[in-house]
């Protein structure tokens, strides 16, 4: 049974705009495309040398590449398979396959997890994604120029600090989101994404290789790859796997929309073990670049969120050229977020096109004002509310704003219960023939993705859930 071909075909196409019925992705390069577009994003190279700055390095880093490869990629698998098997929206996707298995409704929740997970997850994003619209600017018009590292932290304490700065900003980043959704064009800038992707990756090997005469190489890559446990903490745990569902963007069905349009004959482990790879590749050279800067200039590894926005300016600042590649730079990282605020906001839309019969303008502008309001709450608890903890009284997020409680709260709880669902739905409600009839793989590699979908994953999630409540 093909995507297109199942139930209802008169379901309205989204992913490339069309109201006509679902097509599907025409290759596996453009399913790869979308995909990677999706997982490629500030989770690379914002959040991933920060958290790996603030959890210690190597240990954290060794668990979070553990839970790409035992929880990550099958999850990711798994949700592909769901979405090309059911060939629908993943709120219908999931009833339909329950439905067809003999099994309740109750399994659209997961696609509700997943709403709730978008909009809580883009509010915030946006503000991130709006600092790095700030910072073209700021590169374009050579304020990095040969700035110490005082200086470089003042222009970022300067931006934080101005709250109607930030919201212009975050309103900027939305708009360019939302501009896209409501179109329904995305076609266009996935076919982008080919070429600014790897002019990212360039620029990251640009700013390595320029690191590396600092001296600082044995230090950073000590950092980063020798593993030393005494400064992997309980939460550190929770916080890897927690990235490794953000940075791939699972557990809230994104993958399982993109699945429902790829064809019957391309293999689903393939490509997600190369979207997962280009994923982690990403992260890893972001990282290296990162802590080249932050150990050749004595800063501090656990600076926290701002940690990109102190560091890489730092080394533009200094190199032939640092004002065009900053600049550059800037510009591509809006791109690889762009890409993904897209993929958080387009399952929201689709489920409102679907459930509540709005059309796409309409949906795109509630969903939109809905995520812009409540990325002011992340504006403010940068500034205003900076000290205010609201839930201070609980082991563990004591010195949490707002905003680190939004972070906290979607990518460490809700992302990791969303694929939990997803690997027992996948695991232990879909038949087995099913199963091998959509992944067609080898008999062994089968079983090895069954078994690590059934018992591996399941178990991990919740034993780093359980071990951190404890
Ligand atoms: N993966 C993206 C990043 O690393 C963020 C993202 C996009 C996401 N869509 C998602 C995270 C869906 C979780 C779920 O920047």
């Amino acid at each position: 049974m093909s995507a297109n071909s199942s139930g209802s075909a008169t379901y309205s196409g989204t992913l490339d705009g069309s109201n006509a019925k679902r097509g599907l992705w025409s290759s596996r390069l453009a399913f790869i495309l979308a995909a990677t577009g999706s997982a490629v994003g500030l989770g690379n190279i914002w959040k991933f040398p920060y958290v790996t700055g603030e959890n210690g390095g190597g240990a954290f880093v060794l668990i979070y590449l553990v839970c790409i490869a035992v929880v990550g990629i099958p999850i990711m698998m798994a949700e592909v398979m769901i979405g090309r098997r059911g060939g629908h929206s993943p709120v219908n996707s999931l009833r339909l396959i329950a439905a067809r298995e003999g099994l309740k409704p109750v399994w659209r929740m997961i696609g509700a997890v997943g709403v709730l997970a978008g909009f809580l997850i883009l509010s915030f994003y946006s503000v991130i994604g709006g600092w790095a619209v700030s910072y073209v600017g700021t590169a374009a018009s050579g304020q990095f120029a040969g700035q110490s590292a005082e200086a470089i932290g003042a222009i970022f304490s300067g931006l934080l600090s101005d709250p109607a700065a930030l919201l212009l900003w975050h309103s900027v980043f939305l708009a360019l989101v939302m501009v896209v959704v409501a179109r329904g064009v995305r076609s266009g800038l996935e076919r982008a994404v080919s070429i600014l992707m790897p002019a990212l990756f360039v620029l990251l090997l640009i700013v390595v290789g320029y690191a590396m005469t600092s001296g600082s190489f044995g230090r950073a890559a000590a950092f980063l790859f020798q593993p030393d446990f005494s400064k992997l903490t309980t939460s550190g745990i929770l916080v890897a796997l927690g990235h490794a569902f953000f940075t791939l963007s699972l557990g809230m069905a994104v993958m399982m929309a993109y699945g429902s349009y790829l064809p019957k004959n391309i293999s689903i482990a393939k490509t997600s073990i190369t979207v997962s790879v280009i994923d982690t590749g990403v992260a890893l050279l972001a990282g290296l670049a990162i802590f080249l800067i932050v150990f050749a200039n004595g800063l501090e590894p656990g600076a926290g969120p701002g940690l990109i926005f102190q560091t890489l300016p730092l080394a533009f600042g200094q190199m032939p050229m640092g004002s065009l590649f900053g600049t550059l730079f800037f510009v591509l990282l809006i791109f690889a977020a762009w890409t993904s605020g897209i993929s958080l906001l387009e399952p929201i839309v689709e489920w409102l096109e679907e459930q509540k019969g709005m059309n796409r303008t309409v949906s795109t502008l509630g969903a939109g004002v809905v995520c812009w309001a409540l990325g002011i709450v992340s504006i403010l608890s940068l500034n205003l509310w900076a000290d205010f903890a609201p839930l201070g009284f609980v082991p563990m997020l004591e010195d949490k704003t707002i905003f680190d409680l939004l972070d906290f709260f979607t990518a460490n709880i809700l992302l990791p219960l969303g694929g939990f669902l997803v690997a027992v739905f996948a695991g232990w409600v879909m038949s087995r023939q099913a199963l091998e009839n959509e992944l067609s793989l080898s008999a062994p590699m089968f079983r090895l993705w069954y078994v690590t979908i059934r018992f591996i994953t399941p178990v991990a999630v919740a034993a780093v859930f359980l071990y951190n409540l404890a």
